[in-house]
């Protein structure tokens, strides 16, 4: 079955939701990658779990809307994600990007938006799901590591990839150290994969991606970006 992703008209502003619930470099990444690119996509609406994230900020000093809902204040993920899924749903995204949103989804959420949901791990998925992804990566004494774009499944880290970022594991590496140099490729792989699949480049087909080689508007792709060496 061709998932739904809705294709944007050439004339038409690619329109993305971000939940995050932290200090949101990534959602950051995205908006500065949006404006020095000028893709035609916008953020129309930042979710959050947690009233004290700080990538709220980035938002409301663009003036876009923010909406905190507090998991805490529901009984059961399913409610959670219902009430979640009221917001999410009237801002009429075309992909919903994680962004450092740290809930599992429920189900019926991702049945709902996952075909357009997109999600980024630091590592290179299959290997390392969960979290502290960078000390499993040093304990299992790797020497490639990463991050991934993937789409989102009630699964947790595991929905058809879209793109990794790799780079080499350092002899001298500690887990900050690692997460630092992890994080620059996040903020470049990101935002490119986010392009792709607003602007109809790359589609999920049948639980995989395909890259269909141009979308409706200009952008880089590449499902593999490689740190140079430091
Ligand atoms: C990133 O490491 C991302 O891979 C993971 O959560 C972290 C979010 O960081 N999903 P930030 O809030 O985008 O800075």
């Amino acid at each position: 079955m061709v998932a739904p992703l809705t294709p944007s008209a050439s004339d038409r502003i690619g329109r993305i939701v971000v939940l995050l619930s932290g200090r949101g470099s990534n959602f950051l990444a995205l908006l500065q990658a949006i404006e020095a690119h000028r893709w035609p996509m916008q953020v129309v609406g930042v979710l959050s779990n947690r009233g004290q994230a700080g990538g709220l900020a980035h938002a409301r000093t663009r003036g876009i809307p923010v909406q905190v809902i507090s998991h805490r204040d529901y009984p059961t993920r399913e409610a959670f994600d219902a009430a979640m899924a009221e917001v999410v749903g009237p801002w009429q995204p075309d992909v919903v990007v994680l962004a450092g949103f740290m809930r599992i989804l429920s189900a019926d959420f991702c049945q709902r938006f996952g075909h357009q949901m997109l999600n980024i791990h630091p590592s290179l998925l299959p290997s390392f799901k969960g979290l502290h992804t960078h000390q499993q990566a040093l304990e299992a004494g790797v020497t490639l590591h990463g991050c991934t774009v993937h789409a989102v499944t009630a699964e947790l880290d595991h929905g058809p990839i879209l793109a990794q970022a790799v780079v080499p594991v350092l002899p001298d590496d500690d887990a900050d150290r690692l997460a630092a140099r992890v994080l620059t490729m996040e903020h470049r792989l990101y935002p490119m994969a986010v392009a792709a699949v607003v602007s109809g480049r790359c589609r999920l087909d049948n639980g995989r991606w395909h890259d269909v080689g141009r979308g409706d508007f200009d952008h880089d792709f590449h499902a593999c970006l490689f740190a140079e060496n430091p």
